[in-house]
């Protein structure tokens, strides 16, 4: 089973419609089973951008589209038009696999919350999925991610979630919101954090991406695919501590041909 993760869009100034468009050629060639959207589908969470991103999201072609809100779709009452534009499913179900949706963003605030009652849910649905291979798709980080600069802030509820996780043993956490591919290990639980697909605003991996994720027999293999470029395997991508450029990547060890 194949699952994409795109994240962090950004329709608004720093959009770049060209890489966009070509990403989703890309992932429409691989033919995913779903494509997870982890949120920052505009810049300002205003019409225009509302319009245009869901014009171009017309093009993208998968079985299921999972969307989730991020903190810019959130601002200037965003909320009210992002739930006119796209459909909430909290729950999907693809054969062994469950793919569940915690919304962290909240009206005009950058920092992220799911929320005791959130939490409640999230803990009572990871238990009645308990033999499914378990995804957890929310926009705000979880963990810190390098690179990020100053503003570390992960939800700020971020423990009592991350309990809830391990133990309910889920196998993997799609994350958006720092635009900085990056991999955690916790536990048994993979926490993948993806970079911006089509944002100009990056930081620390100066790449467009989106991330690949491979399930077979409930072993979970995500991948980072640049845009218009090749593949990197996460491991690789976090032993190094430099910054990356495009030009970097295709010199070194980093890229990987096969999907
Ligand atoms: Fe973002
Ligand atoms: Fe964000």
């Amino acid at each position: 089973m194949l699952i994409v993760q795109i994240s962090d869009i950004h329709c608004g100034p720093m959009f770049n419609k060209g890489i966009f468009r070509n990403a989703i050629k890309e992932v429409n060639a691989m033919s995913p089973e779903a494509v997870v959207i982890t949120g920052d589908l505009t810049e300002n969470g205003i019409q225009s951008e509302f319009k245009q991103v869901a014009k171009e999201l017309e093009q993208l072609r998968a079985e299921q589209v999972i969307y989730v809100s991020g903190n810019h779709d959130y601002r200037a009452t965003g909320y009210l038009l992002f739930k006119q534009l796209f459909p909430f499913n909290q729950i999907t179900e693809i054969g062994n696999t469950v793919i569940i949706v915690l919304s962290s963003a909240r009206p005009d605030r950058d920092d992220g919350e799911v929320g005791n009652r959130q939490n409640l849910w999230l803990e009572n649905t990871l238990k009645k999925y308990k033999n499914h291979t378990k995804i957890v798709a929310i926009h705000h980080h979880i963990v810190p991610v390098p690179d990020t600069g100053a503003d570390q802030i992960t939800i700020i509820d971020a423990g009592d979630v991350l309990r809830s996780l391990t133990k309910s043993r889920t196998d993997l956490v799609l994350c958006g919101h720092r635009h900085r591919p990056w991999k955690w290990q916790i536990e048994k639980m993979q926490v993948v954090h993806a970079g911006s697909i089509s944002c100009e605003k990056l930081r620390g991996f100066f790449c467009n991406s989106y991330n690949v994720i491979e399930i077979e027999h409930e072993r979970i293999n995500a991948k980072l695919k640049i845009v218009g470029g090749g593949y990197v395997d996460f491991k690789e991508l976090v032993k190094r501590r430099e910054i990356l450029q495009a030009s970097d990547i295709s010199q070194s060890k980093l890229m990987t041909q096969e999907p």
